[in-house]
């Protein structure tokens, strides 16, 4: 792939307004501190700050930290305050079809008497706050309003299952779930109460004192009296003032959990300065965000990291109006996000490459038929985007022009680390290419050596950044171990990579047991225990296996229990039950494509699981060198049995 030659210099007029000038390369690479400072002092600081860096501590650093801000304050009343307020904040579309339209005015007042209901409800700075909700307004408000009053927020993704979110509760001791009845997806009224109920029935989840509900689709839902309030009543009762009042830089801002390489979900823990310096600047300069006159628009959910740097924060930092929608891409058919960027004239979309892939498999007419003119900027983000994706995106959505940006980062990194710049970078389909201003990265072997061009190795960050994780919550040990113990005070993204024969960069893809499915990052070892707590089964691996629109889909292999398999029933049966307990116990986004109920599974002589062998036969190719297994035919009696149909 790195044979790629088509290269797609700005356009002059382009390059012309363009927010990035290349001069911001050579700035950030003679003072790359001063260039930080210089992004932060674009924020309203309370209390300024003096010190930029601290890494006396590494790897916990401390960035701007004799600093105070209010990043509710910098993404809201300043707006306000500078005479924006009239300007819209967000245009919402429900799945239904129904619209709402928010100034900064209005979206700051509705923030404010939201921040006041957490002051009633006891909630204090430090606190924790689990947010669980579809993407609605009110979920915008919701993580505003705990970011405001010095809360920290933890938002569970609405497609985890009630298992995933007592997990994640528990661990951050969360004092309030806010949330909603339920959310509009794919034509209909989707339940998310009931889930929240069971993560705390039975008293699991102590730490839980109250549940904000917003009503969203009005079902029944079931009420616990002293325990459950309902968000409009809340808020209208609440006065819409407040003042916001400045942080440590290094206040906690909130936890997000992700998959990594064990079963237990790590919770990414971000503070506030440095994040949101990042946010804000890669939001503005890797988007081209003229803010009084573009429309942006990102797909991600409030569950994911991007939902939150690119819709929840860096947007409104920046003063952006925004397009969120709740729904799925194909209610009620696969036109309506081309109908939704042309009825609100969206100038940026930022979207995942599985989608991409998903509207390139059914073919140009849909968004031909729509005027999708105003689109002047395209990004990608969450896997490598194919080269045929990437041209079909600039073509049919983009217009034959618009700049695509690939942006690779990471829940850990808080904030876009590698991404061409539009209107300065002559841009490569499929390559992520280059480091941003200020961040600093190499490819190393496994030894530390550093590798040159065209030498695939591991992708790593060698300079600390502002909106870098600052660590896992509640364990700082597992934080120092997964990213900073391969290579003495450098950051290990877990990612492979390689510069091409022009200096461009390749993203290659995990380089541990985490898969990425439509963009979801989905870790082998949660998968697995959460099917050998399924009594059928005695052992399970899982592996990510490549797919055409997915990029990986989950594909698990199990021995069934000696003493079940009568009960288990067919392979057929088997793999159904199966496929709903992951569903079950995780959410539906883990859920197997295929299960494959096999005999023995491949291991070295010490015990470990061969996955890349594994993954061979999940891809249909013939096995790779087995000398290492412990039992050399237990291969051919997989593939033998996978062949036969069974
Ligand atoms: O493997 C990389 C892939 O997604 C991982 C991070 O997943 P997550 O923390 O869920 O964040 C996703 C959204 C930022 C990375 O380790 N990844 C992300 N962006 C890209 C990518 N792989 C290739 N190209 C990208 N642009």
């Amino acid at each position: 792939m790195s044979q790629e030659t088509r290269h797609f210099a700005p356009s002059s007029d382009f390059a012309k307004n363009a927010i990035a000038q290349p001069e911001l390369y050579a700035e950030a690479k003679a003072d790359r501190l001063g260039f930080w400072a210089k992004q932060a002092n674009r924020l309203h600081w309370h209390k300024p700050f003096t010190q930029i860096l601290d890494w006396s501590e590494a790897p916990f650093a401390r960035w701007f930290h004799d600093g105070e801000l209010n990043i509710s304050y910098n993404c809201l009343d300043r707006h306000v305050e500078a005479g924006n307020g009239d300007r819209v904040a967000i245009h919402f579309e429900g799945e239904p079809g129904d619209t709402r339209t928010l100034t900064y005015a209005q979206l700051t007042k509705e923030v404010k008497r939201a921040a006041n209901v957490l002051i009633n409800l006891g909630i204090k700075p430090g606190d924790r706050v689990a947010i669980y909700m579809p993407m609605i307004p009110e979920a915008i408000v919701a993580m505003q309003a705990v970011a405001r009053i010095g809360a920290v927020h933890s938002v569970v993704f609405g497609g985890f299952s009630a298992d995933s979110l007592s997990t994640r509760i528990e661990d951050a001791q969360a004092k309030l779930v806010i949330t909603a009845d339920g959310g509009y997806r794919k034509g209909k009224a989707s339940a998310l109460k009931p889930a929240v109920d069971l993560a705390l029935d039975g008293g699991k989840c102590p730490s839980v004192k109250n549940v904000l509900v917003v009503k969203r689709t009005n079902q029944e839902v079931s009420w616990k009296e002293g325990r459950d309030l309902d968000w409009a009543e809340q808020l209208a009762a609440a006065s819409d003032e407040h003042e916001a009042k400045g942080f440590n830089a290094e206040h906690p801002l909130f936890i997000l959990y992700t998959s990594g390489t064990t079963g237990k979900p790590k919770g990414i823990l971000h503070s506030t300065g440095g994040y949101l310096t990042q946010a804000a600047y890669t939001h503005k300069n890797v988007f081209d965000l003229h803010e009084n006159t573009d429309v942006y628009w990102c797909t991600a959910d409030i569950g994911w990291i991007t939902g939150h740097s690119y819709v929840a924060y860096g947007p409104f930092a920046n003063g952006a109006t925004q397009v969120i929608y709740e729904g799925t891409p194909d209610s009620p058919d696969w036109s309506r996000w081309w109908k939704i960027v042309e009825k609100y004239k969206v100038s940026i979309l930022y979207t995942a490459p599985t989608a991409i892939r998903s509207f390139m498999k059914l073919g140009e007419e849909m968004p031909n038929a729509h005027d999708l003119s105003s689109i002047r900027v395209l990004g990608s983000v969450g896997e490598p985007i194919n080269p045929e994706a990437w041209m079909w995106y600039r073509n049919v959505i983009g217009g034959g022009k618009a700049p695509i940006v690939d942006t690779w980062w990471q829940t850990e990194t808080g904030a876009i680390m590698i991404s061409p710049l539009p209107g300065v970078t002559t841009l490569k389909p499929g390559s992520a290419q280059i480091a941003l201003p200020g961040i600093e990265i190499k490819i190393l072997d496994d030894e530390g050596k550093e590798l040159g061009r065209e030498e695939p190795g591991l992708l790593t960050i060698t300079e600390p950044w502002p909106s870098m994780l600052r660590g896992i919550w509640g364990d700082p040990d597992r934080f120092k171990e997964t990213y900073w113990s391969k290579f003495e005070g450098i950051y290990f993204a877990g990612d492979g990579a390689k510069f091409d024969d022009e200096g461009d960069l390749w993203l290659l893809g995990r380089v541990d047991d985490v898969m990425n499915v439509s963009g979801h990052r989905l870790s082998t070892a949660e998968i697995e225990s959460a099917l050998v707590s399924h009594p059928y089964v005695a052992e399970a691996a899982v592996v990510g296996a490549k797919d055409e629109t997915t990029g990986q889909a989950v594909v698990a292999f199990v021995i069934l229990r000696q003493d079940q398999l009568k009960a288990a029933g067919s392979d057929a049966d088997v793999s159904k039950i199966l496929r709903d307990h992951v569903t079950k116990e995780i959410g539906p986004i883990a859920r197997p494509r295929t299960i494959m109920v096999v005999a023995e599974l491949p291991k070295t002589r010490s015990g470990k699981i061969m996955r890349r062998l594994l993954r061979d036969v999940a891809e249909d190719r013939p096995v790779g060198d087995v000398t290492t297994l412990a039992d050399t035919s237990v291969m051919d009696i997989i593939s033998g049995k996978i062949a036969g149909g069974a």
